[in-house]
């Protein structure tokens, strides 16, 4: 409920929950499916909030579940404030922040304010030659009937960000052509998010995470970008978001707007999805007045070696100093192949899973975990003909797209769902050979990567050595590190190389794998303290 902001002046504030809160990311379609139709929902995420508490995190974030022509899997969003009748209803929503909330886990949402769903009524009416064209960036082509589109960006799923509307202009589209993307010069728009934010805060959300946060302004007159200059992080397009020139005062605006709204409901919180190139201009979203936290993706786009993950950590921790915000971990989401599966998959990669995840639940911050990588799920190899993502289809088959992450959760039992569904298919297909991933098979057996978790979660949340922000290195043998939380005093070491090295002195609390007194072996983590 909305709360005015009056503190007594001088009362010493208690640090907000999220400072050094572990997040789940639910990705909807693919954690538990309680009618049979293939596909998660809200009510087989109620089903799951026990297995939640047990697992020990904090707050979820669950993606889109709006009403939704799914081009995007739901980050296509047709009508901002209601529920997708694939995933339930507003009432299965209210039911489950309630009860999440009496487990003592708090709620976040999507929110994508980049785009609409070509669905969306503003969308068909502007391509009616309504009004609300002005909500969009529709543009004249170039060339003699204007056959060409109007620059030269490519959309981040492939192929050019602009499609031709039956009426012979265009409109642009950072992603797939069904999300076109919205004018954010237009105060319909604005004033449209606030009512969006608003309807969720009512509901009794704890926060939002923002979709494609350094997006939503675009380049002043739309200019042709010079391929040589943009900086191309993912896949073979230029990503005109990525370049410089988004980055001005209008998104940073945007993002004002948003926290005024959020900052008069207590306890709230946004999390913002920040593609930019450097440190410095990722900085300027994570401010007192514009985003609580943004993603960090350093790790997850590290290598499993000592130098770099501590270089990632070093990066990461310079990147938010100025800032007065926590930082953030993210080890996978739903758009990057799982981290067992980067690191090697199999045993090695499971084992080095197993230790990135100590490393990652010993820093100081904000921690997202992915669901299923507590279970240590690796990516899947699909056929191609259950493929379904759009990156898939728009760079013509060369790039597989993002469903070998989205996989369902395996929860018991045996295939084809292995209790995903009540029914007995799943969106995408799970492979025969998962029933040693499931909560079950893993839940009382000491040695799995669900039993790491837990007994981490709740190391972390209950042991005083975790306490403060600060960490310092430790020399290291070569392949290793160590540091150290200067405020608790617990110590994280790491080797990645493939002979054991000497344990750091220290009473054990947990380890990756089996430790001896003495010796830390090859690409084992080990907590001291
Ligand atoms: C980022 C989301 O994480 C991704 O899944 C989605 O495809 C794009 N934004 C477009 O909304
Ligand atoms: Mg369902």
């Amino acid at each position: 409920m909305e709360t005015a902001h009056d503190e007594p002046s001088g009362a010493a504030a208690a640090p907000p929950w999220w400072r050094d809160a572990v997040f789940y990311q639910v990705y909807v379609r693919s954690f538990a499916d309680s009618d049979g139709d293939g596909v998660g929902d809200l009510e087989g995420i109620r089903s799951r909030l026990g297995y939640l508490e047990l697992l020990g995190v904090d707050a979820l974030w669950l993606t889109p579940f709006f009403t939704s022509p799914m081009a995007d899997h739901g980050y296509d969003v047709a009508d901002p404030r209601d529920v997708d009748p694939l995933f339930g209803d507003l009432a299965a929503f209210d039911r489950l922040v309630a009860e999440a909330h009496e487990h003592g886990i708090r709620v976040t949402i999507d929110l994508v304010p980049n785009h609409t769903s070509d669905q969306h009524p503003w969308f068909a009416a502007a391509l009616r030659g309504g009004p609300e064209r002005a909500r969009y960036h529709f543009r004249p082509g170039r060339g003699a009937g204007g056959e060409l589109p109007p620059n030269n960006w490519t959309s981040v799923f492939g192929g050019p960000a602009w499609t031709r509307s039956p009426d012979g202009e265009w409109y642009l589209h950072l992603f797939a052509p069904q999300q076109p993307d919205l004018n954010w010069d237009d105060s319909d728009v604005r004033a449209d998010l606030v009512r969006t934010l608003r309807f969720w805060l009512d509901r009794g959300v704890d926060g939002f995470r923002v979709d494609v946060a350094h997006g939503m302004a675009k380049a002043p007159g739309l200019p042709d970008l010079d391929p040589a200059v943009v900086p191309v992080l993912t896949g073979a397009h230029a990503h005109p978001v990525e370049d410089p020139r988004f980055d001005n005062d209008e998104v940073h605006d945007i993002h004002r707007m948003i926290r005024q709204v959020v900052d008069r409901y207590a306890d709230t919180v946004t999390v913002g999805e920040i593609w930019v190139q450097t440190d410095e201009r990722f900085a300027r979203y994570v401010r007192p007045d514009e985003l609580h936290l943004g993603f960090n993706f350093k790790l997850a786009l590290t290598a499993f070696d000592a130098d770099s993950v501590r270089r990632a950590i070093d990066n990461s921790l310079a990147a938010v100093a100025a800032t007065g915000a926590p930082p953030t971990w993210t080890l996978s989401n739903h758009d990057v192949e799982r981290h067992v599966t980067r690191y090697g998959g199999g045993e090695t990669g499971t084992r080095r899973a197993r230790a990135m995840a100590l490393v990652q639940l010993a820093l100081p911050g904000v921690v997202f975990l992915y669901n299923g990588e507590e279970l240590g799920l690796p990516n899947v190899d699909l056929p191609d003909w259950a493929l379904q993502d759009p990156i898939h289809e728009h760079t013509g088959g060369r790039e597989r797209g993002r469903d070998g992450c989205r996989v369902p959760m395996p929860w018991e039992g045996g295939g084809p769902t292995f209790g995903f569904s009540t029914g007995d298919r799943s969106w995408l297909p799970m492979p025969s050979d998962w029933a040693s991933f499931t909560v079950e098979s893993q839940l009382e057996d000491p040695g799995s990567v669900l039993s790491l978790y837990r007994h981490a979660l709740e190391v972390r949340k209950t042991v005083e050595a975790f306490d403060g922000e600060e960490l310092e290195w430790y020399g290291a043998p070569p392949g290793c590190f160590a540091f150290r939380r200067k405020g608790g005093g617990l110590i994280c070491a790491l080797n990645t190389s493939d002979a054991p090295v000497p344990l750091p002195p220290g009473e054990v609390l947990l380890a990756s794998g089996p430790v001896t007194s003495s010796d830390l072996p090859p690409e084992t983590a080990v907590w001291l303290v």
